[in-house]
């Protein structure tokens, strides 16, 4: 087959789907209506199609006319409370939920590389299992994902995300660790309500969210290793109720850590611990730490990063194919990459004027088109090639 003409002709059967995703965003473990739409066309294809697999998500099974490996090709297929203001055309029709990350695209090409290489099926020796994970936003939806027995038989994984701040047609991979572990944190804080204009007849739980936002900048700036790589950020201050004459008696605050190692992980997770305690006791209140451990750090697998780029390029030519930085960003295909040889790798999808793009989670965000097809021919390749 000529790849090219067949990827070239489901090119606007991708398009579409992406653009209807976009309109019709949805939020971690709500995806009903697009996995749906997913189980729909990969039944249409005709796949074995399972639903339901870690509550939204799709599992959906290729298998070839002979026996052999098993590549799992992941896309993620939520969206996030965002606003959209990216003024496109089919913007998001619901308020406050957006696509604002590209896993609308991702969900559409990983759908129409099962729907090129269902064409090949008389050349293909083994299976190809795509797996499209709800709730990578807040990195819940791999790992019930695996526990569902979805890598059961799998030898290879493989995915792809968008990245809207590199020119669309470039690529960029790197072996080793490329995304951060991503930890959520929530501290609960409580000191005593009181009125505001007698504020020591009360401990100011404001103040102390204040001392203990300030307190915890220091955990990366004088206690890690500057040539470690970690970031403790502080997201979401919630306190009181809008009045401006009450101290309120509570207060919460929400934020990350992220980290590349897992001792620095583990470390920064108490230091993160014993600072807020400790301040909050010292002025009089008290904290408590909630942890919604994340997922690990995406670690690509040095050898099949060395054949990923000698498809891409192929595909892209060298010119176009980077060592991508490692990132701060978390990402739960980790939870697969953990257990599995694989390769992740960044698609461009961005502008070449650097001006023109928006960082990922904008209510700006948009993406290149132009990188869907080319996304669907990097991991049919690579699906080619990881089979063999
Ligand atoms: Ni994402």
């Amino acid at each position: 087959m000529d790849l090219k003409a067949t990827i070239a002709s489901l090119t606007p059967s991708l398009i579409a789907m992406r653009r209807d995703f976009h309109q019709h965003p949805e939020l971690a473990f709500q995806e009903v209506r697009t996995s749906g739409k997913l189980a729909e066309f990969l039944e249409g294809l005709g796949l074995e199609v399972t639903r339901g697999v870690a509550q939204t998500g799709v599992v959906a099974r290729l298998r070839g006319a002979r026996p052999g490996r098993t590549v799992l090709v992941r896309a993620d297929i939520d969206a996030l409370p965002i606003q959209e203001e990216s003024g496109v055309a089919y913007s998001s029709r619901v308020p406050g939920v957006m696509h604002a990350c590209g896993h609308d695209a991702h969900a559409a090409i990983a759908a129409h590389v099962a729907a090129v290489l269902v064409q090949q099926r008389e050349e293909l020796a083994g299976e190809v299992r795509f797996v499209f994970q709800p709730a990578e936003e807040i990195v819940a939806g791999a790992r019930p994902m695996v526990e569902a027995g979805v890598l059961e038989g799998v030898e290879r994984v493989v995915g792809l995300h968008l990245d809207s701040l590199l020119p669309a047609g470039m690529v960029a991979v790197r072996p080793g660790p490329s995304m951060a572990a991503a930890d959520a944190f929530t501290l609960h804080l409580r000191g005593k309500g009181t009125h505001a204009a007698m504020p020591h007849q009360g401990v100011d739980t404001v103040l102390m969210a204040a001392q203990i936002i300030v307190a915890l900048q220091s955990l990366v700036s004088r206690e890690t290793d500057p040539l470690g790589a970690a970031v403790v950020t502080v997201a979401t201050v919630t306190a009181g109720e809008g009045a401006h004459n009450i101290i309120p008696e509570t207060a919460t605050l929400r934020g990350t850590l992220r980290t590349f190692d897992s001792s620095l992980r583990e470390r920064l997770m108490r230091r993160i611990e014993a600072l807020s305690e400790g301040v909050a006791r010292a002025m009089g209140g008290e904290a408590r730490v909630e942890w919604r451990p994340g997922s690990p750090a995406v670690v690509n697998d040095a050898a099949l990063v060395e054949r990923f780029r000698a498809v891409a390029r192929e595909v892209v030519g060298e010119e176009r194919l980077r060592e991508a930085q490692p990132v701060m960003g978390g990402d739960d295909m980790a939870e697969f990459l953990q257990r599995r040889p694989g390769v992740y790798f960044w698609l461009g999808a961005g502008s070449p004027d650097p001006a023109q793009n928006r960082p990922h989670h904008h209510p700006g965000f948009w993406i290149d088109e132009q990188a869907l097809p080319l996304g669907v021919e990097l991991l049919v390749r690579t699906v080619h090639d990881f089979l063999r």
